[in-house]
């Protein structure tokens, strides 16, 4: 009896010692490449809830080459889910427009973040965006970058405190202020625009002819969309801007460039981030 009763003693301290150990394992994870579980590339049934908020494609470096359909594998709520056609106090979705819903190219019915990125017409004619051109990692309990040894460095990129993006190396590309002083406008876009016949493209067709070399923009597109509609080009460059500042842009060399290189650009990159060129055989 009484060895029965010690053997279950020990039995049960190490049922606990190996579901902590596992634990503290889980807690301490290797930041080594974790290859994506099949599972999480198929589908995301059958794993507890707990498992899936840790699942390495949340983190570097499996994020990096995560596909949207390894993310909506868990996810389709993101893009399936649409807005309430009537919130609950009671106003119309459908009668009440923001002031960044003003611009002559904003259409369809309201619509969530996600599908405004991702899926609707517009978005597709001149985005390419995956759920990795925002998301590159999250930290799911401290919602903190830096927060140990193992965890997401402090000088990340990657996210800042209490999101899962970083807005500035995102966000803010397409939704800074028009920077009209560089530009030498007379005044904001907005009271200046009729002098230059509406159009970007009286000064942009000579300067900065080099742009949108990325893998998430769909650069011919956006030259025939701005030709049409230069709410086209502002749209991304100040017609929609959430912040005060704007995104420096990297500069690269056109044709002729003017030799003397402008103090305001003396920082800049000349060349877009890394993880965004276009691979050497799609380069016009
Ligand atoms: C195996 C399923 C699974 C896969 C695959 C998956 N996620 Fe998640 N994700 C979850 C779960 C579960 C949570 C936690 C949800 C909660 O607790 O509210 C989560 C949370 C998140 C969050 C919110 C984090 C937070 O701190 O609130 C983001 C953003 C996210 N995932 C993005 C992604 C992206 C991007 C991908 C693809 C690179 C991805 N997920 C792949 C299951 C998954
Ligand atoms: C244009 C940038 C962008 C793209 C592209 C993007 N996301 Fe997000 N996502 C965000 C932002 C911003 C949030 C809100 C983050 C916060 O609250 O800190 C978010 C939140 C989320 C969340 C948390 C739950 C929620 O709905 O708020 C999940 C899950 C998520 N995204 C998954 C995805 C998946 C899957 C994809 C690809 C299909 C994707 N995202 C593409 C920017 C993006
Ligand atoms: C590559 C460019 C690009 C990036 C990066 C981008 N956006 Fe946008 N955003 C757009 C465009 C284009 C629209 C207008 C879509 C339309 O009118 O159909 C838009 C619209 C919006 C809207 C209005 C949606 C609506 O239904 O009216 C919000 C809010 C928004 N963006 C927030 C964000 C946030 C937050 C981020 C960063 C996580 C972000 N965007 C990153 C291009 C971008
Ligand atoms: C009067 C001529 C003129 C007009 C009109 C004009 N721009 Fe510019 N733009 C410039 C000049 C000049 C520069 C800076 C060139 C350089 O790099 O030396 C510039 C730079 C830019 C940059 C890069 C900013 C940076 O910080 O590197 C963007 C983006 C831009 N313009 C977008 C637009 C858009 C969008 C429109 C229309 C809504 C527009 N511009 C209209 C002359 C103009
Ligand atoms: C969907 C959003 C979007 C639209 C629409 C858009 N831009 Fe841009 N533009 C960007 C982003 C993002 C960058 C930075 C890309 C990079 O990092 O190389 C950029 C870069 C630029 C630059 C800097 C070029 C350089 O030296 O690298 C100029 C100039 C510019 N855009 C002008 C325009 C004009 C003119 C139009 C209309 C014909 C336009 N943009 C439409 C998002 C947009």
């Amino acid at each position: 009896m009484r060895t029965h009763r010690t053997s279950m003693v020990i039995l049960a301290i190490a049922v606990a010692a190996t579901a902590a150990g596992a634990w503290i394992g889980w807690q301490m994870r290797d930041p080594q490449p974790a290859t994506p579980s099949p599972v999480a590339a198929s589908s995301g049934e059958g794993r507890d809830h707990w498992r899936a908020t840790y699942d390495p494609l949340h983190f570097k470096p499996a994020i990096d080459t995560a596909t949207d359909a390894q993310c909506l594998a868990c996810h389709r709520e993101v893009l399936d889910d649409t807005v309430r056609e009537t919130s609950p106090a009671g106003v119309r979705a459908a009668a009440s427009k923001a002031w960044y819903q003003q611009l002559s190219t904003y259409q369809g019915a309201q619509e969530t973040f996600h599908r405004r990125h991702l899926l609707t017409p517009m978005a597709r004619e001149l985005m390419n965006l995956r759920c990795n051109t925002c998301h590159q990692g999250h930290d799911p309990r401290e919602e903190a970058p830096g927060s140990s040894a193992t965890s997401t460095p402090q000088a990340t990129t990657d996210f800042t405190l209490r999101k899962q993006v970083d807005v500035e190396t995102t966000c803010l590309k397409c939704h800074g202020q028009m920077n009209a002083a560089i530009m030498g406008l007379p005044a904001p876009w907005p009271a200046s625009k009729a002098v230059f016949g509406d159009s970007c493209l009286t000064c942009h067709a000579a300067i900065r002819t080099r742009r949108h070399q990325v893998t998430y923009l769909n650069a011919a597109a956006i030259e025939a969309a701005g030709q049409q509609n230069a709410d086209t080009c502002y749209g991304c460059h100040g017609g929609r801007a959430w912040y005060g500042m704007s995104y420096p842009y990297p500069r690269h060399a056109w044709a002729d460039m003017p030799a003397d290189l402008p103090d305001w650009a003396k920082d800049r990159p000349t060349q877009s981030e890394a993880r965004f060129q276009l691979p050497a055989s799609a380069r016009p």
